[in-house]
């Protein structure tokens, strides 16, 4: 029966993979040389895109075309959009530091360099565009940051240094990736509308603990509560647990979806959320 099950379920997951659902799209891919991003990138191609990969670190797998670049650096990003082409119909920002790296660095890339490489591509969008921001459960308390989110409104992503130092953004108990989070959760739902005339729409996906390469550097900062997390849940996520929620938000099915947050963290944020609000469960 086990062998039954699993021989339907990889039918089924063969015959969605295939289903041509990004075919004639451009879409690019941040963070396409590991975890989560690679996925995206090869199951993008999977489903028809020709998908342009942008990453830090060199790898070519699942892209038509690699571009390397660092995202912490504003000049480096301006070259990038220079060279990148035009005609592309969705970006997958999914390029990211975990909490042991650098506050600032942390900052640069998964907030400041993402919106200035999002905000700079826009005249090399098409018209229908989809955007998806890969935030994380870490930004679930986003309503409780709003001066510091303000705050960074409009920061440059050189000035992440300056910013992460006037506001006492450190990594001591990951503050600064719980910051980034949060700022690109409340920076999507303020974009709800603003290229609503070109029916370009940007969402986020937060997904809770992954097994990637930075899965131990998050056990590493949070300790016992990722102890608990541990306890609580059945099992981490996968990259391939991700991806299609990426890869259908990019799809041409999702156009009334907009400014939202989507959950992908096997029940952990409705945990939250009854536990706050004394549901039972
Ligand atoms: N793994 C998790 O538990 C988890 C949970 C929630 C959210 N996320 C988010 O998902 C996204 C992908 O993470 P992942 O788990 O696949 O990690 P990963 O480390 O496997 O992939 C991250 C990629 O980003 C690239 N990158 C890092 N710094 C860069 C820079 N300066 N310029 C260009 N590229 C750079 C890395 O080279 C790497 O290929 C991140 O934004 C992360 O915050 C991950």
């Amino acid at each position: 029966m086990t062998v039954v099950g699993a021989h339907s379920h990889q039918c089924f997951k063969m015959s969605w993979e295939r289903a041509p659902l990004l075919k004639g799209k451009t879409i690019l891919v941040t963070g396409s040389a590991s975890g989560i991003g690679l996925e995206t990138a090869r199951l993008c191609t999977a489903m028809g895109a020709k998908v342009l990969g942008v990453d830090v670190t060199k790898r070519f797998d699942h892209v038509e075309e690699f571009y390397r670049a660092d995202l912490t650096d504003g000049a480096t990003i301006d070259a990038l959009i220079d060279v990148l082409p035009k005609g592309i119909d969705g970006i997958a920002n999914i390029a990211g530091l975990p909490p042991t790296a650098p506050a600032d660095k942390v900052l640069a890339v998964n907030l400041f360099g993402l919106k200035h490489l999002t905000l700079g591509l826009l005249p090399k969008l098409n018209d229908g565009a989809s955007i998806v921001n890969l935030a994380s459960l870490a930004g679930f308390g986003w309503s409780d940051a709003i001066p510091a989110i303000l705050a960074s409104e409009g920061v440059h992503v050189d000035d992440a240094t300056r910013f992460a130092a006037e506001h006492q953004i450190t990594n001591a108990g990951g503050r600064s990736y719980f910051f980034s989070k949060e700022a690109l959760i409340a920076w999507t739902m303020q974009n709800r509308w603003t290229w609503r005339d070109r029916g370009i729409r940007m969402n986020t996906v937060s997904p809770g603990p992954v097994d990637t390469p930075i899965l131990s550097d998050f056990l590493e900062t949070l300790g016992a509560r990722a102890e608990e997390d541990a306890r609580i849940m059945d099992r981490p996520g996968t990259p391939q647990d991700l991806a299609p929620i990426v890869a259908f938000l990019l799809s041409d099915m999702t156009t009334w979806i907009r400014g939202t947050n989507i959950p992908a963290d096997g029940g952990m944020s409705s945990n939250i959320l009854c536990e706050m609000h004394g549901l039972s469960s």
